[in-house]
C-alpha cells in the first residue's frame, strides 16, 4: 500500500458520513403519516420502527419467507425489500388494517377457526398475501391456493389450516 492508499482509507476516528435523509408521506390502513427517516429504510422498519405497526414480522429480511408481506394499492409486497420512499402515494394495507367496527376480517376468523397457525409467526403474511390471492381469483383448486401462497413459509406447518381457511373464505363467496 503507497502513502496515496493509505490517506484514501476512512481512519476508525473519521466520523461517518451522512446518510442522506427522506420526507415521506405514507398512507397506511387509510392514515397518512408524514415521515422523515435514512432514504435506505425498509418499508418493513418504516412500518415496524417508525409507525409502531408490528404486525408484519421480520423472518428472513432477505425475501424469502413472506412474514413480512403487506399489500400496496392490493398487491402483494415483501416489505424487508421494499424502501420505504418508493412507497409514497401507494395505498398500503397491513394486517392492522383487515378488521372493521372490531370485526375481524373473514380471513382472520376463518384462521382462527381452522386452527392455521401454532405460534402465529407467520400468520400476519399468511393473512395478507391470501386476501390478495382470493383478489387474485387464484383459488380454484388446492393446487393453485398451495403454489400461489408458496412464498408464505410456515415453520410450523400449519398449510392444512391455512389452505382450509382461505377454501372457507371462498366457498363463502
Ligand atoms: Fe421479508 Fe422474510 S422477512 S420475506
Ligand atoms: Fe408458526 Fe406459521 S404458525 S411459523
Amino acid at each position: 500500500m503507497d502513502h496515496a492508499d493509505a490517506a484514501a482509507m476512512p481512519s476508525p476516528t473519521d466520523a461517518p458520513p451522512e446518510v442522506p435523509q427522506v420526507d415521506v408521506t405514507l398512507d397506511v390502513n387509510d392514515t397518512r403519516y408524514h415521515l422523515r427517516f435514512d432514504s435506505r429504510v425498509t418499508l418493513l422498519d418504516a412500518l415496524r420502527d417508525h409507525l409502531g405497526l408490528t404486525g408484519a414480522k421480520k423472518g428472513c429480511d432477505q425475501g424469502a419467507c413472506g412474514a413480512c408481506t403487506v399489500l400496496a394499492d392490493g398487491r402483494r409486497v415483501v416489505a424487508c425489500l421494499a424502501l420505504a420512499a418508493q412507497y409514497e402515494g401507494r395505498k398500503i394495507t397491513t394486517v392492522e388494517g383487515l378488521a372493521t367496527n372490531g370485526e375481524l376480517h373473514r380471513l382472520q376468523a376463518a384462521f382462527a377457526r381452522h386452527d392455521a397457525f401454532q405460534c402465529g409467526y407467520c400468520t400476519p403474511g399468511q393473512i395478507m398475501s391470501a386476501v390478495a390471492l382470493i383478489a387474485e381469483g387464484r383459488t380454484s383448486c388446492d393446487e393453485d391456493i398451495r403454489e400461489f401462497m408458496s412464498g408464505n413459509i410456515c415453520r410450523c406447518g400449519a398449510y392444512p389450516g391455512i389452505r382450509a381457511a382461505i377454501r372457507d373464505v371462498v366457498a363463502e363467496g
